[in-house]
């Protein structure tokens, strides 16, 4: 039996000015009347043989999860909760520490899309016979271009079963080494989605990450329950390095294979993505909202409460919020970040 965990601790800058400190974009409807939570736990309800799923946030969203579990009548899931965010490494270490010894994580981002669930099952089912043997299973999507915001993973050609053992794991290349890994053609994304067996997990987070997993510990050692909320102890928690498990644990490890995925995954990390995966007019443009875009093509245009008029645009991004209007060539969306983090020095 998998037991499913959910990171929900991100802060999606990348999607400011809809997403905020208060409700980053895994809480936010983007795609459709179901918030990126919501559609990861429905995906989860598919599997089968799935315990109830644990999920990892922040304490400041303890109730938004709550009320989007009670939504989906799924109110068993347990809530751990971070003091601070260090990254997914920490996040990845407290899941394996709190499960019972031996159980199977299924470790989810709360920031995808995927299109076949089918699929999706059948590869957790694939990569699940090489878990037991103790490895930890990645899910491998062939790549479309040089998108510098994933991971890139090299496997060796020759298996026997369905998964394949990992030659190298590249976190985030710079742009000129992930076109010269896509033009390859022996390089997959890393979904960000892994499988592992918990002392498999701990064990590498031992070898690899000792002071971290440490500061875990004691987090989960002296925990508090709060409601139903389980809070991490501040201190200790805050004492790990922030890194994520990539970096910590992905790049460095043996023990790493992939299961190849064609499930119509996408990543939902910036405006781009979210135009790619949406619906279009007859132009190319995605209008969400009261908006009239005249010879304007390529766009996604996100209106709320004002009407947004666009003339002879092409490529950019345009989002009216409450506060803030957000207007970017859409070629460039990847460096909002710069945005968000030039505002937060300024406060
Ligand atoms: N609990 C917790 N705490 N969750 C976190 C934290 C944290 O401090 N930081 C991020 N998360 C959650 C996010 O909410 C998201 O669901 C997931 O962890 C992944 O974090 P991202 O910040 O979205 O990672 P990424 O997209 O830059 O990179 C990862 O995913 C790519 C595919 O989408 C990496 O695994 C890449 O290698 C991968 O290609
Ligand atoms: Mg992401």
């Amino acid at each position: 039996n998998i037991v499913p965990v959910i990171l929900a601790g991100g802060s999606g800058s990348r999607l400011w000015p809809l997403s905020r400190k208060l409700r980053p974009k895994q809480f936010l409807k983007l795609t459709n009347q179901r918030s990126m939570l919501q559609n990861t736990l429905l995906r989860v309800k598919s599997l089968s043989d799935v315990s109830a799923p644990i999920i990892i946030c922040n304490e400041e969203h303890r109730f938004t999860v709550a009320d989007q579990l009670d939504e989906m009548n799924m109110a068993n899931c347990q809530i751990i909760l971070e003091p601070a965010a260090r990254d997914t490494a920490p996040a990845v270490a407290i899941a394996s520490l709190y499960a019972q010894k031996d159980s199977i994580l299924l470790l989810l981002a709360a920031d995808h899309e995927i299109l076949d669930e089918n699929k999706f099952n059948q590869a957790v089912m694939d990569a699940k016979k090489s878990v037991v043997d103790g490895n930890i299973l990645t899910f491998g999507i062939v790549p479309t271009s040089a998108h510098t915001g994933y991971g890139y993973i090299k496997l060796q050609q020759e298996s026997n079963t369905k998964t394949y053992k990992v030659e190298k794991f590249v976190e985030k290349p710079d742009s000129l080494t992930a076109q010269k890994y896509l033009d390859s053609g022996d390089y997959h994304w890393n979904s960000g989605m892994f499988m592992f067996k918990t002392n498999t997990m701990v064990n590498q987070l031992k070898l690899y990450q000792p002071s971290l997993l440490k500061s875990c510990e004691n987090a989960l050692l002296h925990s508090t329950v709060d409601l139903d909320f389980i809070r991490l102890h501040p201190s200790s928690f805050e004492s790990s390095p922030s890194i994520s498990i990539d970096y910590a644990i992905m790049e460095k490890s043996n023990l790493v294979r992939i299961v190849p995925l064609d499930a119509g995954w996408s990543d939902v990390g910036c405006w781009n993505s979210l135009w790619e995966i949406s619906k279009k007019d007859q132009d190319n443009n995605v209008c969400l909202g009261d908006i009239l875009a005249v010879n304007s093509t390529n766009s996604y245009i996100r209106a709320n409460k004002k009407l947004v008029a666009t003339l002879g645009i092409d490529n950019l991004v345009v989002i009216e919020t409450d506060d803030a209007i957000l207007v970017a060539d859409k070629s460039k969306v990847q460096n909002i970040k710069k945005i968000v983090s030039t505002l937060n020095e300024k406060q």
